[in-house]
This record gives structure tokens, C-alpha cells and sequence, in this order.
């Protein structure tokens, strides 16, 4: 895998994003998904992916928990391209098991609870959305954290078995919101109210200007900021 991946490297440096689609899609035709959260990022890949008539699909996961702001973008996307988008729920079973035991606010009373409720509401049907997928197509920016700073643009993920592609690693956060204003790309309101990263809503806060991007994701917790869909 590894003389693969480092042939398709060599073969997207440096090309436009449609073109490295276009590249990939060549070698997995059929193959490539794109999970989206409908943030700002999300929202300039599904456009690239529209705009080009990317045979590229697109699916999200939808934990139960998200703003309202967020289901409604989910359906004005979906309108606005006039293109299908999967939507993957959690196991209900698992979901029912967790919230009778647990109450319905678990994660704020433990970090090991709320990673709980992040692998049955988000990794596990991640994992169900991918099964069969070559290329896991994400809106993730190495600017996001330090987590994500030594990312490359296109990988190679041994727990997944799959190639992950991040178009819009490089990008900065200025190019983000230049493309939605030049392409006038529908994005969450929440924005204009001081959020930046939005995920769930029991679990994101707005933040101050000048804070971390991220800082409103699970505020309450000190480490790490992330839920497990990006080891
Ligand atoms: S998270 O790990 O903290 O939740 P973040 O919100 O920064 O991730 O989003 C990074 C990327 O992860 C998104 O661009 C998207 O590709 C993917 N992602 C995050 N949440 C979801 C979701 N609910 N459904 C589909 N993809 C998601
Ligand atoms: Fe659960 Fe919060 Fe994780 Fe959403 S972000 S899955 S509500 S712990």
C-alpha cells in the first residue's frame, strides 16, 4: 500500500482540488465518500464536489444531538445542490442501553462516559458508512489543531483499511469563509453567533473572539479535544 500511496501523492501535488478528485476517482471509481458535519469546510467540499459533478458520495452521521440550525442546513444543502445526501444513524439499541443506564446528559459527568456517547452516537456508524469505501474524503484543516498540524493531504488509515483524503488541509481559515462569500455557499447561522467548530449540541458552546477554534467543543474537558473519528 505504501508504493500506492506514495504514486498517488506524487500524482496530487500540486493540482487543483477537482483535479485530485478527478485522480483518485480514476484509480476508485465508485469508492470515494465524503462525510460531512455541514461546518464551514464541509460546506466548500460539497460545493467543489457539485460544482463538478464529482461522482464522489456524500454521507453524515446524524448522532440525535445536533442544533436544530444544523438539521436545517442538512435539508437546505440538500436542496441547494439538488443532491442526495446519506444521512447514518446511531444503533438504537446501543443508544436506548446508554441512555436508560446513563440519563440523557452522561457525558458532561465523566470524560470516559462521554467517550461512550461519542463511539455509539458517532464512530460506530463512521464505521458502518465506510465499510467497502477506498477513500474517506474529510473537511479536516491542519490549522484546527495540533492534533491535525502534521496531517498529510492524503494518508493511508491501517485501522480502516482505507486512503483518508483532506482536500482542504492547507487551507486557512480566511480561504474557508473567502470561498463561501465568493460562491455564496449556504453555512450554519450558529456562525454568525460566535461558534466555529459545531458538532453536537448538549456539547459545543460559541466562544470569545481570539479563543482556540475548538475551544467550544466539549468545553468542560481539559484534554484533548476530539471524539474518536479522527485517531
Ligand atoms: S470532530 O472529530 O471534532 O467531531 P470536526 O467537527 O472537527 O470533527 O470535523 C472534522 C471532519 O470530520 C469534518 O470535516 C467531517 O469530514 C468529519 N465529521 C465530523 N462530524 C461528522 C458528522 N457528524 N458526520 C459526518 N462527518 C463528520
Ligand atoms: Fe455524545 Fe456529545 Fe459526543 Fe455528541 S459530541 S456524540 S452528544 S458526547
Amino acid at each position: 500500500m505504501k508504493e500506492l500511496l506514495h504514486t498517488l501523492q506524487i500524482q496530487l501535488a500540486g493540482k487543483a482540488i477537482e483535479e485530485q478528485f478527478s485522480c483518485l476517482l480514476d484509480y476508485f471509481p465508485g469508492r470515494i465518500s465524503f462525510s460531512t458535519s455541514f461546518g464551514q469546510e464541509d460546506q466548500v467540499l460539497t460545493d467543489i464536489i457539485c460544482r463538478h459533478r464529482l461522482a464522489v458520495r456524500i454521507f453524515t452521521i446524524d448522532t440525535g444531538r445536533l442544533f436544530y440550525e444544523t438539521y436545517e442546513l442538512i435539508d437546505k444543502t440538500r436542496a441547494r445542490y439538488n443532491t442526495k445526501i446519506e444521512v447514518y444513524f446511531p444503533d438504537h439499541q446501543s443508544v436506548e442501553r446508554m441512555v436508560t443506564k446513563k440519563g440523557l446528559f452522561s457525558f458532561y459527568e465523566s470524560v470516559e462516559n462521554r467517550i461512550e456517547c461519542c463511539q455509539i452516537r458517532k464512530v460506530e456508524p463512521l464505521g458502518r458508512a465506510l465499510i467497502g469505501v477506498s477513500v474517506w474524503v474529510t473537511g479536516l484543516r491542519a490549522q484546527q489543531s495540533a492534533n491535525r498540524h502534521d496531517m498529510p493531504l492524503l494518508q493511508w488509515d491501517e485501522e480502516k483499511n482505507l486512503f483518508k483524503f483532506n482536500p482542504l488541509l492547507h487551507w486557512r481559515y480566511e480561504d474557508v469563509i473567502d470561498y463561501i462569500r465568493k460562491n455564496d455557499v449556504p453555512d450554519n447561522p450558529l456562525h454568525r453567533k460566535g461558534f466555529i467548530s459545531i458538532g453536537c449540541a448538549p456539547c459545543t458552546r460559541a466562544i470569545e473572539p481570539g479563543e482556540d477554534p475548538r475551544a467550544g467543543r466539549w468545553w468542560w474537558e481539559t484534554s484533548k479535544k476530539e471524539c474518536g473519528l479522527h485517531k
